[in-house]
């Protein structure tokens, strides 16, 4: 009897999760058989359906439509379209990734069907309730039956929790995957310079790259100002690229932040591809991000990442890997700035088990774990 698997992906952090999954269950011979659900949180092209045509995800079965909106809305939009999805398909279990509010809403409701859910980047903790993310990943861990984790803080957070080490898979960082075979589509598809640093200006051999969206960042005028005139300064001494998320653009135009931006050797550019994006900042000398992802691939490539944030849910990246938080004042980021011109770098290491194989593990212990529930 076949394996019923219904992968859920909603928004752009999900989408290099997701990708490894599917390239894996394609190459299963017949025991499984699957489905990919795509909630429409994220919808415009630049932050969905360029990362489905790039990482070569195949059309979802089903797509939600539910946009943009409060929390409450976002989730509950997600819970009532996907109930019907669950009970038209009746999967065995559901495949959920990452922390965004599409991974909290189809958990929740497929358990209720007495579904089983299996979490992808499970147990990562920042200790910060004020983080939505937080909140989608405590209860996402507290509902689901197999718990894939991507380093081993996430085993005693796990543990700390309560949850049972039979439900608890150590098989490292599905996002390495991703990233190396993207690294591998760049080495073989692109032979002259990314059509992004064409379009937007001379290449450099140092440039740094930035990107920031996190609510509390972004979200308050003095703070998102503070961060922005760093990045300015910094652009004085080195060209500074700064793909702009929605959120980010849409308050840098509500607080009239523009002008900032304008008169500095920021270069400002839309959201880009997955491809693009990778290009930029694996060339680049430094990268400074609020993003929980980003943080995990310059640690996966050995470049030197300043994480705007007081904390992190992934701190293997900065006890091993090339990451350094600085907090989210404009003298935290200008000091590490300064440190790193000074020559102050980190080596760094890539963790255990970030190998570009996560997926296989994942894949080979979910049928295991399933095939001995149907036995
Ligand atoms: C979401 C995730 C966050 C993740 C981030 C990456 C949650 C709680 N947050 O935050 O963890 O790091 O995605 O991007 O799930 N918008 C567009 N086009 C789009 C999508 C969004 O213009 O395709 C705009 C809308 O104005 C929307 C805003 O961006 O209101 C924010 O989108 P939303 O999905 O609410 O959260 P993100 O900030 O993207």
């Amino acid at each position: 009897m076949d394996i019923r698997i219904l992968l859920v992906a909603g928004a752009r952090p999900n989408f290099m999760k997701i990708a490894p999954l599917v390239h894996e269950l394609g190459l299963c011979d017949g025991n499984i058989a699957w489905k990919l659900m795509h909630t429409g949180q994220h919808y415009d092209y630049e932050m969905s359906k360029v990362f489905f045509e790039e990482l070569n995800i195949p059309e979802p079965s089903y797509f939600l439509n539910v946009g943009s909106g409060s929390h409450a809305e976002q989730t509950a939009r997600v819970m009532l379209e996907f109930e019907k999805v669950c009970l038209k398909e009746r999967p065995d279990a559901v495949v959920v990734v990452g922390d965004v509010n599409s991974t909290l809403a189809c958990a929740i409701t497929a358990k209720k069907l007495d579904i089983r859910v299996a979490h992808v980047e499970s147990g990562l903790r920042s200790g910060d309730m004020s983080m939505p993310e937080e909140i989608n990943r405590i209860v996402t861990d507290s509902i689901s039956d197999y718990l894939f984790v991507s380093e081993r803080s996430g085993i005693k957070n796990l543990e700390r929790e309560g949850r049972r080490k039979e439900q608890i898979f150590f098989v490292g960082n599905i996002m390495i995957d991703a990233l190396y075979y993207s690294l591998n589509k760049l080495k073989s598809e692109r032979k002259s310079k990314p059509e992004f640093f064409k379009r937007w200006g001379a290449v450099h051999h140092e440039y740094a790259v930035a990107t920031l969206h996190r609510p509390s960042n972004v979200d308050n005028n003095e703070k998102l100002r503070d961060i922005l005139s760093a990045f300015t300064e910094i652009s004085k001494d080195m060209p500074l690229y700064f793909p702009v998320h929605p959120r980010t653009m849409s308050n840098i135009e509500k607080f009239k932040l523009n002008s900032l931006l304008s008169d500095s050797g920021i270069i400002i550019t839309p959201p880009l591809s997955y491809l693009d994006f990778l290009s930029m900042w694996k060339d680049s000398s430094l990268v400074f991000t609020d993003s929980g992802g980003i943080q995990e691939e310059t640690t996966g490539l050995g470049v030197p990442c300043f994480t705007i944030r007081e904390n992190t849910e992934r701190p293997i990246t900065v006890e091993e890997g090339t990451n350094t938080l600085v907090g989210t004042t404009k003298s935290g980021i200008l000091r590490a700035y300064s440190l790193f011109k000074r020559g102050v770098r980190k080596k760094g290491r890539v963790p255990e088990l970030w190998d570009g194989k996560a997926a296989m593990r994942i894949v080979k212990q979910l049928f295991e774990e399933e095939a001995q529930r149907h036995s």
